[in-house]
């Protein structure tokens, strides 16, 4: 487990890639390996990677990590009143453009997975991540496992691709063993295991409205297994012991490049980095190449229980 270069040369006939070459870089990713790309395929214009370098100068609003939502086209985080509503446009067609870019990027290097993802939230972080003051279960200095408290995935993997757009620093990141090797290492008491029956999680129309489902879906229905995953987020954050003595590997991802991994299998942190794209995707369980290795599978052969 670790990182996977992908070397300048799988590039250099187009795309899609033949489909033995895609095969093995979803099979690379299903293992747990970080995909890494020295030089990013989604090169940004110098011109908009300076607009999103000095947006927290011209735009005093715009200062958190701003989420955009593909199905709405729209941008959210930013408080868009105070900024220059010529900036908020620029900002939200270089967020759309991303999006889209990568997109039509994977569709030709993962092919498996083709029109067998939705496409989930992107977003810009902007803010320094060293040292940043968030309560503990939002840290993003903890190693965790991704799940999102109001978007279960019912089974779906959570991929995520990055570029690091800072001009001369890295990103620093930390990944532990991927989930088949972490999960069997705590006592099932100790991280609660899942239960038989689903539960109906009420979210309030304001949990609703801010993960961008407006009014159609006045419940959110998590499965046992997005309970077991957000349980499980919360537990490697909490956890001391794990957070100071589980295995790790440290990994500086420097200015100018790309990587994608499956945040819900490897645990991961960010230790400091600045000015980082992303775009994240839920993955259908049936396109999984070696579904045995997807923390769904891992934790029905370890209940023997159906958890979606
Ligand atoms: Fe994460």
């Amino acid at each position: 487990m670790g990182m996977v270069i992908i070397p300048q040369e799988a590039l250099s006939h187009g795309l899609p890639l033949p489909h033995e070459e895609a095969i093995n870089w979803c099979s690379q990713l299903e293992e747990g390996n970080i995909l890494f790309f020295p030089q990013t395929p989604i090169a940004l214009l110098q011109d908009d990677i300076h607009f999103l370098l000095t947006l927290e100068q011209t735009s005093s609003g715009l200062h958190k990590n701003l989420a955009y939502k593909p199905a709405l086209d729209r941008v959210s985080g930013a408080d868009v009143k105070g900024a220059d509503p010529a900036a908020s446009e620029r900002l939200h067609r270089i967020l759309r453009e991303y999006s889209q870019r990568v997109t039509e990027f994977l569709a030709g290097f993962l092919s498996p997975y083709q029109a067998r993802w939705q496409l989930d939230y992107g977003s810009f972080r902007p803010q320094e991540e060293q040292g940043r003051d968030l309560p503990l279960r939002r840290r993003n200095d903890l190693m965790h496992t991704d799940a999102f408290p109001t978007r279960p995935t019912h089974g779906a993997r959570i991929l995520r691709f990055f570029n690091n757009l800072h001009p001369t620093r890295p990103r620093d990141w930390i990944t532990g063993e991927p989930f088949r090797a972490l999960v069997p290492q705590f006592a099932p008491e100790q991280i609660a295991l899942p239960r038989e029956q689903s539960t109906l999680t009420r979210i309030t129309k304001k949990a609703a409205s801010g993960a961008g489902l407006g009014r159609a879906l006045p419940a959110l229905k998590r499965s046992p297994y997005d309970d077991f995953m957000m349980r499980f987020h919360n537990f490697l954050k909490e956890n001391a012991d794990y957070q100071a003595r589980g295995k790790r590997e440290a990994w500086f991802l420097p200015p100018g490049s790309s990587w994608m991994v499956y945040t819900d299998m490897v645990p991961h942190a960010v230790l400091a980095g600045q000015y980082a794209l992303e775009q994240t995707y839920l993955v259908a369980p049936e396109a999984m190449v070696t579904p045995e290795h997807a923390p769904l599978s891992v934790l029905e052969a370890m209940t023997g229980e159906k958890l979606v």
